[in-house]
């Protein structure tokens, strides 16, 4: 990506209204050069498709003006939809440095005939679908109107998501350090209903994940929606330290803190020493 990522996550909106162009070929060869290159930091695969609407008759009753979509499947296990956020995040973010607009979309997609195109398995979920294009210069107003619903272009303040030693201790982010970047930027991800479920507890050179769970958001059929969630917030945070030349590891070492019975432990990220 030749713009920073810090610019590219500031700008980044969900786009559903597009202008009905199709995509140039240069920029659809850059997106399926990419997605074969779109990784994650836990080694898990996502196979990604470029798929036609009107091939597979896919659609989505929130989306406007493109026929082209990029879904994408994983083999179910441990940190499975983490890794899939991760990437899915990493494509969307590059598609934006093109100038292509991206929603990710759980909900509000014909699913049955996704899943259908991209002949998951049992075995497999697909947790999100985009839609590609060139966003319209106006949001529709069905847009418009659900940004307003659920506060697109609101979040949650630095310390009310980060911490310090504990959950006891709020994070302001002057005291976050090498961090206070990487840690604004997973602030900004988007999230499913727009929930931000990361938490972090700052430790030294070590940032515990956690995932604060909304009850409306579970018990569904896709599994855990959320964590694709953290997964994306976790890729604003890695990509953000790797610009900046810091080296850092993602492990699994819960740090037994005391939590809420909604918050749960992810993931830790750890610099190399
Ligand atoms: C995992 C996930 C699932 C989402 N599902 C839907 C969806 O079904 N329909 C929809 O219109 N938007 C969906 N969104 C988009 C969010 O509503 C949007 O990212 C959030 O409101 C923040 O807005 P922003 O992306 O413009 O910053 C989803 C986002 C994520 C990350």
């Amino acid at each position: 990506m030749n713009t920073s990522v810090m610019d590219i996550i500031r700008k980044r909106k969900s786009v559903r209204t597009f202008n009905g162009a199709p995509l140039r070929s240069e920029d659809r060869q850059k997106l399926e050069a990419f997605l074969k290159t779109a990784d994650n930091p836990f080694d898990i695969p996502i196979e990604f498709r470029i798929l036609d609407a009107k091939e597979y008759g896919l659609s989505s009753p929130v989306i406007i003006g493109t026929d082209a979509y990029v879904a994408a499947k994983v083999s179910r296990g441990p940190q499975s939809e983490i890794a899939f956020g991760y990437s899915f995040e990493k494509f969307c973010l590059f598609a934006a440095s093109l100038g292509v607009g991206t929603v990710m979309l759980a909900a509000t997609i014909s699913r049955s005939a996704f899943e259908k195109a991209m002949e998951v398995q049992d075995t497999e979920v697909m947790p999100v679908a985009s839609p590609i294009g060139y966003p319209a210069e106006k949001q529709s107003v069905r847009e418009k109107m659900m940004r307003k619903g659920i506060k697109a272009d609101m979040r949650l303040p630095f310390d009310s998501l980060f911490f310090e030693n504990s959950f006891a201790q709020r994070l302001n982010p002057e005291s976050a350090g090498i961090f206070q970047d990487a840690l604004e930027m997973a602030r900004l991800a988007p999230s499913a209903g727009n929930k931000q479920p990361w938490r972090a507890v700052v430790c030294g050179d070590k940032v515990h994940f956690y995932e604060k769970k909304a009850k409306a958001m579970q018990n569904n059929s896709l599994g855990d929606i959320q964590k694709v969630d953290i997964g994306i917030a976790l890729a604003h945070f890695d990509l953000t330290l790797k610009e900046a030349g810091v080296a850092g590891r993602f492990v699994t070492e819960d740090p037994g803190f005391e939590t809420d019975d909604q918050t749960a432990y992810i993931v830790t990220y750890e610099t190399h020493q």
